[in-house]
């Protein structure tokens, strides 16, 4: 009875957090550090994913690049501080992370 009292609040817990999502970076983007240096509006150390989003508009190797480069950091494109590799990122959620960011663009 307890076990399914709980498991009641995590669903719970997991519709509130969905809500947030539409408006909101993934949770994924959270869960990664991704949102230490990135806003969706607003240059942080890197730059907005609105910016990023509208940059590789229409260019459809950006997925692949932009999911590597994820995983691998790198820079050069932005300016000079480098982003730092996130190698435990799984596939799945890069995937989520770089589909999202796409969306983005105007
Ligand atoms: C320590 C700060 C930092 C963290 C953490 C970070 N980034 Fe970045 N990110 C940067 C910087 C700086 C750049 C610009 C790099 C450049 O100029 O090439 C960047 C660039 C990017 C770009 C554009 C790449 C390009 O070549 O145009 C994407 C997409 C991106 N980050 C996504 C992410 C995602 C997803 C995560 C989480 C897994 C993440 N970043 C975590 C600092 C960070």
């Amino acid at each position: 009875m307890k076990t399914m009292m709980l498991s009641m609040v995590a669903a719970t817990a997991l519709m509130i957090a969905g809500g947030a999502m539409a408006v909101d970076m993934p949770k994924s983007a959270k869960k990664n550090g991704c949102t230490n240096c990135h806003k969706i509006d607003k240059k942080v150390v890197g730059p907005s994913w609105q910016a990023v989003a509208d940059k590789y508009k229409g260019d459809p190797s950006a997925t692949a690049k932009l999911s590597t480069k994820i995983v691998k950091g790198g820079g050069g494109v932005w300016g000079a501080v480098p982003m730092p590799a996130t190698p435990k990122i799984s596939d799945a959620e890069v995937k989520e992370i770089v589909t999202f960011i796409r969306g983005l663009a105007k």
